[in-house]
């Protein structure tokens, strides 16, 4: 049974850009946790924040890891909180492989910074609490990651360096 690739890290880390690369590229179907959430519930990620709360969109989370673990073969770019918990981890490794993409607070700020989509960043002050948020979880993405990538470079490139690690060990 094919592996899936599991792309985890932080918001903005370009878990869905890469995601998409990775899949064009190998030929392979792609899942993006938050998009599969949405289709679900039928409605944006702010509002089911807004409307059910943080802790019911974690169990949505929760539930979609079991959903897709029984998956092979696919590109499955995760939520910026989805494998912090350790449940979900165990869940998404029973057939998939966990890459995080590595990048630090000032390059996720530049790429969105700006964005009102992401709920855990609509505060006045952002940096702070981009940094401290972050701080707080690189921990558990690495518990959770089977391999770290430098994903400061361009996506192409991140993209050819999973492709790589994926062939070496499958
Ligand atoms: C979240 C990250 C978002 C989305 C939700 C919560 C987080 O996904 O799941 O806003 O807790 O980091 P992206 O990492 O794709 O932005």
């Amino acid at each position: 049974m094919k592996k899936n690739i599991v792309l985890c890290g932080f918001m903005g880390s370009g878990k869905s850009t890469v995601g998409k690369l990775l899949a064009e590229k190998m030929g392979r179907r792609l899942i993006d946790t938050d998009a599969y959430i949405v289709k679900k519930e039928n409605m944006p990620i702010s509002r089911i924040f807004a409307e059910k709360g943080e802790e019911y969109f974690r169990a949505c989370e929760t539930q979609v890891c079991k959903e897709l673990s029984l998956l092979s073969g696919c590109i499955i770019s995760t939520g910026g909180g989805t494998l912090l918990r350790e449940e979900n981890a165990a869940e998404i490794k029973k057939n998939g492989i966990v890459f995080l993409l590595d990048v630090d607070a000032d390059a996720v700020l530049s790429r969105i910074g700006n964005d009102t989509s992401r709920p855990l960043l609509q505060r006045e002050d952002k940096e702070t609490a981009l940094k401290t948020l972050m701080s707080q979880r690189m921990p558990l993405y690495n518990r959770a990651a089977d391999y770290v990538v430098n994903a400061a470079v361009p996506p192409w490139h991140v993209c050819g360096r999973i492709i790589d690690i994926y062939n070496s060990v499958s």
